[in-house]
């Protein structure tokens, strides 16, 4: 693993972005992949910045949704697609090839399928970018998930539980959640984990120095040949 830690979430936001752009940039017709949520908003007004600057050219290569909550479609507050489409793809002044949504709302199985269709025609992965759970999850990989799986529909942890309603209203109790499998990811060319602030530090240490285990999905990564961590200073404190 490349341990980056930035001065502060604006640096990490940045580079990693630069680092989805540099891999864009070898592989233009690359698949890209942006979870939802407060950790990646930052990296992904950067990325838009770049695009609409002209810096990275996204006009061949594609981008696909990473997770999303069983339930929730675009139009739902809090839902991963709603976060993608307002802070990505509707901010973009030159589209993607191609754009795979995940609708939370729709049959799960057929959801399934869409996924990991849309990841065998235009993949493996160029860039996955992801966050952490607190439990080491990576997009709805929770605790004890295989890593041969593909694109599954999973029982939400209960520290997932716990959380998300930091996303959306109290009355809103998703169950389970609709994810890349983690062969999926570890198949991706590069894999940027990022993560910020004080409360991810002890998973932090886990997934990077603990002991390879399904328990901590994040530590698995540490048997990707290519996969950067990005932090802050704060979640790197125990590093
Ligand atoms: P967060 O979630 O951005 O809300 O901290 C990260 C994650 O669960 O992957």
């Amino acid at each position: 693993m490349n341990v980056i830690v930035c001065d502060s979430y604006e640096d990490m936001s940045k580079k990693a972005a630069e680092l989805t752009a540099q891999m864009l940039e070898t592989k233009p017709n690359g698949l890209v992949s942006f979870p939802g949520g407060d950790t990646p908003a930052g990296m992904v007004k950067d990325f838009v910045s770049m695009v609409n600057d002209g810096i990275v050219d996204i006009s061949h290569a594609n981008f696909t949704m990473l997770d999303e909550w069983v339930g929730l479609s675009v139009k739902d507050e809090g839902s991963c697609a709603k976060f993608v489409q307002d802070n990505l793809i509707d901010q973009l002044e030159k589209p993607f090839a191609h754009i795979h949504m995940v609708d939370g709302s729709d049959n799960p199985e057929n959801q399934i399928a869409a996924l990991d269709h849309f990841i065998e025609s235009y993949g493996p992965l160029s860039v996955s970018v992801l966050g952490i759970g607190l439990n080491g999850h990576l997009g709805f990989n929770e605790s004890g998930v295989s890593p041969n799986k593909n694109a599954h529909m999973i029982p939400l942890d209960d520290v997932t539980k716990n959380v998300m309603h930091k996303y959306f209203p109290e009355d809103v109790n998703p169950e389970y959640g609709l994810t890349q499998g983690l062969n999926q990811i570890l198949q991706a060319e590069m894999v940027i984990l990022i993560a910020n602030g004080a409360h991810k530090a002890e998973i932090i240490k886990k997934a990077v120095s603990g002991e390879v285990t399904t328990s901590v999905p994040a530590s698995i990564l540490q048997r990707h040949t290519n996969c950067y961590v990005v932090v802050d200073q704060e979640a790197a404190k125990l590093l």
